[in-house]
């Protein structure tokens, strides 16, 4: 169980706003806060260099503490500015060539699909978007029936950016592991909300925010790539961090995660990043998870009283994210209202995740995505608020 009330009490956000945009950037927890600050602070107090060779034991931390996160070994991390740049480290460093096949589903986020199509140009790479399940999900058998010789990549979103769908990842996984084909997970909605453990997904590579449910600063992520897998993996681009200048024509790339890395990093980013995930360790994944699906359930089952709204999550399993159309009021001038109240929303629009949302009918929704601090009783001033704004419609 949760302490609601110390958690609350930790994260100061909570005394301003309603903060259900979690999926967008998620308050943070006083610890995290106190690493990023006291980090910049000695950064001023000596310089950024000595700050971050002080601070040498607790950086190396951070790759402990990811791989406990997700149960993997820390030379298996690599640290970097955000999710996409994670996930394209690893793209990007798969020799795809004209003919093979890329499996994705219809939730596939944005920049992963424009990375699809680059690489697809640049090769003759092809790209299948596996269908859907009744439900909404990826569906798993057809996945399997489209397994041949030609496929080089599962690529899949665990959660998508635009609702609460939770797509089966450990069963795509069985599937990939079974054919040998590489499996890279987009977890970047997932962790932090949920457990999420590599080795019973079986993925190859997975990547992550610092910001959205694992509560950390903005301007961190990280990449997991699985150890028999990093030597094999070639990344797109190589720096003196990344690989060793070892004569006038020779380098040496790294043997560890690193090599996806880049020199100049967001220090205190990532030392705010260990206090959240060991806050979150702390409060605990399995506790975490309980209480987000109980939450936005409820949100879900408040939402569809009110006259006029219509929630649009798919998916058996549904996570933290919710969202909905209001008949009469667009997405953006209810999120509008709903600041205007210190209520905290987001929309999510076609441009991020076009395959599914042409295929629903829908340009635009409303994301309300809630977190384990989050309490029944923001949500009933939340769902006071949208009914007020409908009525005045
Ligand atoms: C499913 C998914 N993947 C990737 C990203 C990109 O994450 P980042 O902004 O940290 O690069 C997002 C961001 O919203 C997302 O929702």
């Amino acid at each position: 169980m949760i302490d609601v009330a110390r958690v609350r009490r930790e994260t100061p956000g909570c005394d301003n706003v309603i903060h259900f945009n979690n999926a967008g950037a998620a308050l943070q927890p006083q610890p995290v806060l106190d690493a990023v600050l006291g980090h910049l602070r000695l950064e001023a107090e000596i310089g950024g260099y000595e700050a971050a060779e002080r601070a040498e034991t607790a950086l190396e931390g951070v790759y402990g503490s990811l791989a406990r996160l997700i149960n993997a070994a820390p030379d298996e991390i690599a640290l970097v500015e955000n999710a996409t740049r994670a996930w394209d480290m690893a793209f990007y460093s798969l020799k795809l060539g004209p003919g093979d096949r890329i499996l994705t589903a219809s939730a596939e986020y944005a920049s992963n699909v424009i990375a699809f199509l680059q690489i697809a140009r640049r090769t003759g790479a092809e790209i299948t978007v596996v269908p859907n399940d009744e439900a909404g999900a990826i569906s798993v058998e057809a996945l399997e029936r489209l397994i041949d010789g030609r496929v080089k990549l599962i690529a899949v979103t665990h959660v998508p950016t635009n609702g609460g769908l939770v797509n089966p990842a450990a069963a795509i996984g069985r599937v990939a592991a079974r054919h040998g084909i590489p499996f890279l997970l987009d977890a970047c909605q997932s962790v932090g909300q949920m457990p999420v453990d590599v080795a019973e997904i079986q993925c190859d590579m997975l990547s992550a925010t610092g910001r959205k449910f694992l509560r950390g600063p903005r301007g961190t992520g990280f990449l997991w790539v699985r150890r028999s897998l990093i030597e094999r993996l070639e990344p797109p681009f190589l720096d003196l961090h990344a690989a060793r200048w070892t004569g006038a024509e020779s380098y040496e790339i790294r043997k560890d995660a690193r090599r996806f890395e880049n020199w100049e990093s967001y220090v205190a980013g990532r030392l705010g990043l260990g206090a959240a995930v060991e806050y979150a360790m702390a409060t605990g994944l399995d506790a975490i998870w309980a209480r987000v699906k109980a939450l936005a359930e409820h949100l879900r089952r408040s939402l569809a009283e009110v006259r006029g709204v219509a929630v649009r999550d798919l998916g058996r399993e549904r996570c933290g994210i919710v969202t909905f159309t209001a008949e009469g009021v667009s997405a953006a001038a209810l999120s509008e209202s709903l600041a205007a109240e210190k209520i905290n929303v987001k929309t999510s629009s076609i441009f991020s995740t076009r395959y599914d949302m042409s295929a629903r009918g829908l340009d635009l929704l409303l994301r309300a995505s809630v977190h384990y601090y989050n309490t029944e009783d923001e949500i009933a001033r939340f769902c006071a608020a949208v009914c007020k704004r409908l009525m005045a419609r």
